[in-house]
């Protein structure tokens, strides 16, 4: 009776052994079978980034969102009234379903209008090619605001976005770059918001440029030198000073007296603003040199680099 039961045993684990192994060679079968008959060259393309610039960033609905309340509590509380998920919704009417690379200022105007809030006289702080010192120093001395101190220029600061005709209507893969397609939502957003800051400056405006750049301190294409000084108005605007900054240790490329400063001020004075143009800004750089306090530049009395 033991053995008859054991031996029954024995034949009832060979027969699930066997069932096993059968399931294991058909499984090889089906995946062997199901690789060959994919079509996966064709994949292959089609899962190539559309464009060479960084996809919508993560969660934009959040960031924005979250940074537009931070905003109006924190940064600027003084601005009162603005609806936050109003803002991102005009944001997202903008650019959502459509194509990136035809974005028209139509598209953005209700958010420029929703967004816009005026900047007290003689803080304007202009930049081009300073953007780590210069909004470091803001951070430091809240006497001076950049486009990124303001509300449209702090929703959208280090944001990537951009639409997609077909669902879900957001590019979280990629986004055009302005060489691929100038009319993308990045660039057509910063161009109006830039437009915006510069028409609201009034008094005594202030540009930190970089003297330490191979081609100049002042670009013509720059935003600041193609969209910033043709929207200040001379009737508001009294001076520009322009800081030219050098990094610590040089190299030093450009000064008030070069060519391309030179360039600026013409262009300014033909528009009826006094210009004014100063070599290391002393506020900033004592700024500067407290982040590198044992550099030479900045132990030789504190006038070493003029
Ligand atoms: C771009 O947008 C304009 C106006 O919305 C439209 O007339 C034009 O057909 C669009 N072009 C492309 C290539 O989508
Ligand atoms: C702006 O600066 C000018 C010149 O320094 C000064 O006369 C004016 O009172 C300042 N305006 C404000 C609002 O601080
Ligand atoms: C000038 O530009 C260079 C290159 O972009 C950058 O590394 C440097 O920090 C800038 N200098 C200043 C003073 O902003
Ligand atoms: C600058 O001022 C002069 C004299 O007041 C005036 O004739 C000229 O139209 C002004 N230029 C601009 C661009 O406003």
């Amino acid at each position: 009776m033991l053995s008859q039961n054991s031996s029954f045993r024995t034949w009832h684990r060979t027969v699930l052994l066997v069932g096993v192994l059968v399931l294991l060679v058909s499984l090889v079968v089906v995946i062997v079978l199901a690789v060959i008959l994919t079509p996966g060259k064709e994949d292959i393309s089609s899962t190539l980034p559309q464009w060479k610039g960084r996809g919508t960033t993560k969660n934009l609905q959040e960031v924005v969102l979250g940074r537009c309340y931070n905003y109006i509590t924190t940064v600027n509380p003084e601005l009162g009234n603005k609806d936050c998920l109003k803002i991102w919704e005009t944001l997202q009417d903008a650019f959502m379903y459509k194509n990136p690379c035809n974005i028209t200022t139509d598209d953005y105007q209700p958010l420029m209008d929703l967004a816009r809030h005026p900047v007290p006289c003689n803080k304007s702080l202009f930049w081009s090619k300073t953007n780590e010192l210069v909004h470091r120093y803001t951070k430091a001395d809240d006497n001076f605001l950049t486009l990124e101190d303001t509300l449209l220029g702090y929703i959208a600061d280090q944001v990537s976005w951009c639409g997609d005709p077909a669902s879900p209507g957001i590019n979280y893969e990629s986004c055009p770059k302005w060489t691929e397609c100038e009319s993308n939502p990045s660039t057509v957003y910063w161009k109006m918001a830039s437009k915006m800051f510069a028409e609201e400056a009034c008094g005594v405006v202030q540009v930190m440029l970089n003297g330490s750049i191979d081609a100049g301190a002042f670009r013509s294409s720059s935003i600041f030198g193609s969209v910033e000084i043709f929207n200040l108005d001379p009737n508001k605007v009294s001076t520009i000073q322009i800081w030219l900054m050098h990094n610590i240790g040089g190299p030093k490329r450009d000064s008030c007296t070069g060519y391309s400063i030179t360039r600026l001020k013409s262009i300014l004075e033909e528009r009826n603003f006094t210009v004014s143009c100063e070599d290391n800004y002393r506020p900033v750089w004592l700024f500067q040199c407290a982040s590198e306090p044992g550099h030479e530049d900045c132990r030789l009395c504190l006038c070493g680099v003029q």
